[in-house]
């Protein structure tokens, strides 16, 4: 495995059919040329992930987006304009460039323009080296299935470093500025139907379309998944008046608290982090569940934020962590 912080580094590496973990401004992602379904097997390989659940592909800019999807509705294109590049993922109908060994067989396709400055480059420079404009790289977070995403490099040579071969390279980026994975909207009916909540909140699609968001969905996302997230220590969500209780009744030491910086620590649990509003929440979650491992703390209370903005990702992540036990 090769560190580095530059992006054409990655881009090679890709080029030439190996991994590359590159940042995003959510998190990490793990990724292979979108069109090599033997890099793509790798990937599955090193998540421990079921085949079945599908990739998002990550494209330089919007023109992409007809290039792996078919039948865009307009306010698809709508989101695009608004929202790329950012933290929102779009799920569309797919055109024959989407391989099942993409979409888990499925007839849909998710697609990204993430807005990092690294992604960016390696996408550009990929655009470069294979002559084709739209260009995809695969990435799913990059940690192993089932537990919490990467949001430095140290964290994805953690999780998956001893997983990597000798080609295969992390590209450090820095920390993560959202922390907490992309939006997704299923674009395959009438309406925009939210998949996984982020930063992108319901709010900032029906302004940008005019449409209803809707909740149900037939389509599958593993990242919706009851269990996702977790973290070894067990993780309990906890309304501030009661915190005192919960750590009362545990031994000394082996619960971290998990609430914003107005909360305060009793006596006996150890503060894992203390952010100040929502977006500060969502940017330390991770960093903060992979603390209480390194510390092998027990269990974690974690004091949710209010629901509003992406407060919202950061409550369902939590749950889903929550139920991870
Ligand atoms: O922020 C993110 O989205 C990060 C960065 C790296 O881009 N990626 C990420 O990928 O979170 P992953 O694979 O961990 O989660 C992607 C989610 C999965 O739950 C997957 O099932 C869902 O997207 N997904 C992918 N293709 C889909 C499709 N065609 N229909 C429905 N869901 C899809
Ligand atoms: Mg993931």
């Amino acid at each position: 495995m090769i560190t580095t912080t530059d992006p054409r580094v990655a881009a090679a590496a890709i080029a030439g059919g190996h991994l590359a973990a590159v940042p995003t401004e959510t998190v990490y992602g793990l990724g292979a040329l979108a069109s090599d379904a033997r890099a793509v097997a790798r990937i599955y390989a090193v998540k421990g992930r079921p085949a079945d659940h599908p990739l998002i592909v990550h494209v330089a800019g919007a023109v992409a987006f007809g290039s792996w999807g078919v039948r865009i509705p307009t306010y698809a294109h709508a989101l695009a304009a608004a929202f790329w590049p950012g933290p929102m993922t779009l799920v569309v109908p797919r055109s024959a460039r989407a391989k099942d060994f993409i979409t888990g067989g499925q007839d849909s396709v998710a697609i990204r323009v993430p807005s990092h400055l690294d992604a960016r480059a390696v996408l550009l420079e990929l655009r470069e080296i294979t002559k084709d404009p739209a260009v995809g790289v695969a990435a799913p977070s990059a940690n192993r299935f089932g537990r919490v995403s990467p949001t430095t490099a140290a964290h994805v040579v953690d999780e998956i470093g001893g997983l990597l071969q000798g080609d295969d390279v992390v590209l450090d980026g820095g920390d993560c500025a959202v922390g907490v994975e992309s939006t997704i909207i299923d674009c395959t009916g009438p309406n925009p139907k939210m998949l996984r909540p982020g930063a992108i909140t319901t709010q900032d699609v029906e302004a940008a379309t005019g449409l209803k968001v809707t909740h149900d969905s037939t389509v599958r996302a593993s990242g919706t998944l009851n269990s996702h997230y977790s973290p070894n220590a067990t993780v309990q969500l906890i309304a501030e008046a009661n915190i005192a209780f919960e750590v009362e009744g545990a031994a000394q030491g082996v619960i971290g608290l998990l609430a914003l910086a107005d909360i305060e620590t009793p006596i006996g649990a150890v503060r894992l982090a203390a952010p100040r509003n929502a977006e500060e929440y969502a940017r330390v979650l991770y960093a903060a569940l992979r603390e209480a491992d390194a510390l092998q703390l027990e269990a974690i209370l974690a004091v949710p934020p209010a629901a509003t903005g992406v407060g919202v990702a950061v409550i369902d992540r939590l749950i889903r962590a929550a139920a991870g036990a």
